[in-house]
């Protein structure tokens, strides 16, 4: 099981957020799932040496710039974050495709995450849920535009994180349900394996949106699938650390 927490431009200070780290580790002892934290680029490096050597905790980045060369101001490279001690990286996430990042960009990011070696959680989801099913065809296009001509051999630094935007920053009763999930779920296997040709598809699929103690186990359970990416609620440590506790259950 693979959890990531996705702090986005969260908390307001470096000491709140190594506070944050901390408590994670001091809260989250007995656990088989992998949690990537993805703090803000600022504090990675702080953050990473709260985690050093861990086997439960990894660092994620929230983005990694689309191109190369350094003449490119404010900007923080793939081969940056990994000297950093990095090891994942979140592209395309729904409030980065909002302001800039492209079909074309986000497939340039993962090829520039994938050369420096990072694993890359690869965010695709609808926007709207109408009746019409287009939804499937929206969360394909994005898929074929970001895994093309991929090389064979980075295919295990994978992950896809299914966001449907309608449910992310939503009250708790408005995440997916777990058979909707589900159905995304054996969707988007299908597509993988269809753009990837691949007998049989081992890249995890985790889903995101409004993900909290109270549903983490319902959606797991019943989505079926390898993890989550969770915002708020992997700010609220307490409920994070339960949250954890609840899915080893
Ligand atoms: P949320 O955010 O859990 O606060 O809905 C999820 C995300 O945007 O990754």
């Amino acid at each position: 099981m693979l959890i990531v927490a996705n702090w986005k431009m969260n908390p307001e200070s470096l000491e709140m957020a190594k506070n944050k780290a901390m408590e994670m580790k001091k809260k989250i002892k007995q656990t088989n799932a992998k949690i990537v934290i993805c703090p803000p680029f600022i504090y990675l490096h702080e953050i990473s040496n709260i985690f050093l050597r861990s086997r439960k905790f990894f660092l994620g980045a929230q983005d990694l710039f689309v191109g190369t060369g350094a003449a490119h101001t404010g900007e923080v490279s793939g081969e940056m974050l990994k000297s950093t001690g990095v090891q994942y990286v979140i592209v395309g996430h729904s409030e980065k495709r909002a302001i800039t990042d492209t079909d074309e960009m986000v497939h340039e990011k993962i090829l520039r995450a994938l050369e420096n070696n990072l694993k890359v959680i690869i965010c695709v989801g609808e926007k709207v849920r109408m009746d019409n099913a287009e939804y499937f065809h929206e969360v394909k296009d994005q898929l074929m535009s970001a895994l093309n001509k991929l090389p064979k051999k980075s295919i295990k630094n994978i992950i896809i994180a299914y966001e449907p935007v309608w449910a992310i920053g939503r009250p708790e009763k408005e995440a997916m349900q777990g058979g909707q999930i589900h159905e995304m779920h054996i969707f988007i296997k299908r597509v993988l394996k269809d753009i990837l040709k691949l007998k049989e598809v081992k890249i995890p699929i985790l889903y995101g949106g409004s993900v909290t103690k109270n549903n983490a186990k319902e959606i797991v359970e019943h989505g079926k699938i390898d993890g989550l990416l969770i915002g708020r609620e992997s700010l609220k440590i307490e409920n994070f650390a339960e949250l954890i506790n609840l899915l080893e259950k």
